[in-house]
């Protein structure tokens, strides 16, 4: 991974974030002024029930997403910069392959699109290799993606976003559909970018019990930041024993304070 002039900065600092979407008479406020840090060489976990903005942060972070206001640095810039073309991995929600070409030959070709003409074809050819064992489909690699499993197919997806040892990977909803086994290899793989090559992950689940498998999380609710907390402060602060009950609790007391305010 290289090392960022930038240095200590997290690698997402948000100020004042607000997104608004939906065209014509009635755009919504999806994101609602959110202020929140993703450190670097961590996994944060984005939680929150379906509907909550989680794909429209990891959006509005990669740069993909319209009608962005407030602060969103990312890695030392503003987001969307074209700088951070390379220096960010994103894996959709829904997994984008050609189903005529096989694993390898999409590798090939993001790979080729990610750096035109700049690596060696051998040092391309040495990180496409490594991206595809990194998410353990070597076996299928000559394999059209069209005749692969969903869970295969959300796997070449991922080693796209590994082309390039990217700093930041942004990954939405990546074990969706996946078998316990599968899971485990992944967030497994998760540990390893953070630990041995230091990337920073941001992985969104609407599965609790993923949340455990993180250094930090960002609980969303209905376009707003619950709690920014690592799992075990999260659970000691709520009296909770799992993360599902705490976000759960905090739920009601925000509903709550709602209510209290509308009285
Ligand atoms: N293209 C769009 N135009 C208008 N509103 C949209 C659009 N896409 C999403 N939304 C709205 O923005 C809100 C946040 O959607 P988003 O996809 O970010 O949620 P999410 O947390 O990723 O949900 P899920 O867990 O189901 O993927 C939702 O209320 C959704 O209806
Ligand atoms: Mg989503």
């Amino acid at each position: 991974m290289n090392k960022s002039p930038d240095g200590g900065a997290p690698a997402v600092h948000a100020q004042h974030l607000t997104v608004r979407r939906g065209a014509g008479r009635n755009p919504r406020t999806v994101l609602d002024d959110l202020a929140f840090e993703v450190p670097r060489g961590r996994i944060t976990g984005l939680l929150g029930p379906s509907g909550c903005g989680k794909s429209t942060l990891m959006r509005s972070i990669v740069g993909t997403q319209a009608h962005v206001t407030g602060t969103l640095d990312v890695l030392g810039r503003p987001a969307g910069h074209p700088e951070l073309r390379s220096r960010i991995g994103y894996v959709t929600q829904a997994p984008s392959v050609y189903d005529d070409l096989t694993v390898r030959q999409n590798l090939d070709y993001f790979a080729a699109v990610l750096d035109p003409g700049r690596a060696v074809a051998e040092r391309r050819r040495a990180d496409v290799t490594r991206a595809i064992a990194d998410v353990d489909l070597t076996t299928h690699a000559t394999a059209l993606a069209g005749n692969l499993s969903g869970g295969q197919r959300s796997r070449v997806s991922l080693a796209v976003a590994l082309l390039g040892a990217p700093e930041l990977l942004v990954l939405d909803e990546p074990t969706v559909g996946l078998d316990p086994v599968l899971r485990r290899d992944l967030w497994n793989l998760f540990h390893e970018l953070t630990a041995v090559r230091g990337a920073t992950l941001l992985v969104s689940s609407h599965v609790m019990d993923e949340a455990e498998r993180c250094h930090d999380l960002l609980l969303m609710r209905e376009g707003r930041i619950l709690a920014q907390d690592t799992p075990d402060a999260l659970r000691t602060r709520t009296h909770c024993a799992t993360v599902e009950e705490a976000f759960l609790r905090l739920v009601d007391e925000a509903d709550a304070r709602a209510r209290e305010q509308t009285r």
